[in-house]
């Protein structure tokens, strides 16, 4: 399964090095493709909640793609989620080829997020972080900005594209990941353990306070020993103007995200 991966996104995949946790873990179903006793894919699935399973980790050998290898592994993960009793599917990718797999297979984007980068810079106008009692307010603020139905109404990052509530602001501000401005009419979702870069998997808000909470993503990157942020937004973000405003820029070449969903029938 290592050779499989060691060629995906020029050996950046991250999943050889989640390989030994997924192996290890009861809660989800990890599966093999085979051809003449060779494996040629794999795949897995994992609930994120009681109703919704998470589709993630499909690859294919590079000798054996274009010959319906994906196609027919996802066919059995739908089979094997509804048959397991879950009613919805979710998934993210970073491959704009894979999409196409993805619509034909009955799955509506929920949301394609491209990158915005800046540079970090020193500042003590560090962003607010929020508690988790603030969640219930904070939620009913978001429900009501035009970025919440921009983002699909998920948080769309690689470990779960999970629906944005009350519930899983109130899990983030727990963990330390939730930032907000202006009495929290910005507000951002930070992601956990990121590589180079703080990174916000959601911006929402607008003007003033979205651009002190920008800045101070980049102040915080600063003291955190970051080169910068990394946000991702989706296309087009209602605030992108403010984006641009407080020095990001829109990325080329980055690793885009889209992410699908697709009922499953039982
Ligand atoms: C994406 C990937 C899983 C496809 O595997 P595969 O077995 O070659 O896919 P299939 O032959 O079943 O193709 C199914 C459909 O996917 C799309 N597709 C797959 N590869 C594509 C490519 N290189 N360019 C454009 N479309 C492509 C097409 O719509 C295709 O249907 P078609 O052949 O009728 O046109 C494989 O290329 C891979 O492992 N890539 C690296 C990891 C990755 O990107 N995983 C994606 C999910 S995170």
């Amino acid at each position: 399964m290592l050779e499989i991966t060691a060629r995906v996104w020029e050996g950046t995949d991250y999943l050889p090095h989640v390989l030994d946790r997924w192996l290890a873990d009861p809660n989800a179903t990890l599966e093999v493709a085979e051809l003449d006793g060779v494996v040629v894919g794999f795949q897995r699935l994992r609930p994120i909640t009681q109703r919704i399973v998470l589709y993630e980790g499909l690859r294919v050998a590079e000798e054996h793609r274009r010959r319906g290898v994906a196609r027919a592994m996802l066919r059995h993960a739908l089979e094997e989620g509804s048959g397991q009793g879950f009613g919805e599917m979710r998934l993210i990718t970073g491959n704009p080829a894979a999409c196409g797999l993805f619509d034909a297979e009955g799955f509506h984007r929920l949301v394609h997020c491209q990158v915005w980068l800046a540079g970090r810079v020193e500042g003590v106008d560090l962003p607010r972080l929020v508690a988790a009692d603030e969640a219930a307010a904070l939620f009913a603020r978001l429900r009501a900005d035009p970025a919440y139905d921009a983002y699909g109404r998920v948080n769309a990052h690689w470990q779960d594209v999970s629906d944005l509530d009350e519930e899983l602001l109130g899990r983030l501000a727990e963990e330390g990941l939730v930032r907000a401005s202006g009495g929290g009419r910005a507000l951002a979702l930070l992601e956990p353990r990121p590589h180079n870069r703080l990174a916000a998997s959601l911006v929402a808000g607008s003007g003033a306070a979205l651009q002190d909470l920008l800045m101070g993503l980049r102040f915080e990157a600063d003291s955190q020993g970051y080169e910068g942020v990394r946000l991702f937004a989706p296309v087009p973000h209602p605030a992108s103007d403010d984006f641009a405003e407080v020095g990001y820029h829109l990325a080329d070449g980055q690793v885009q995200r889209y992410a699908y969903a697709r009922e499953l029938t039982g």
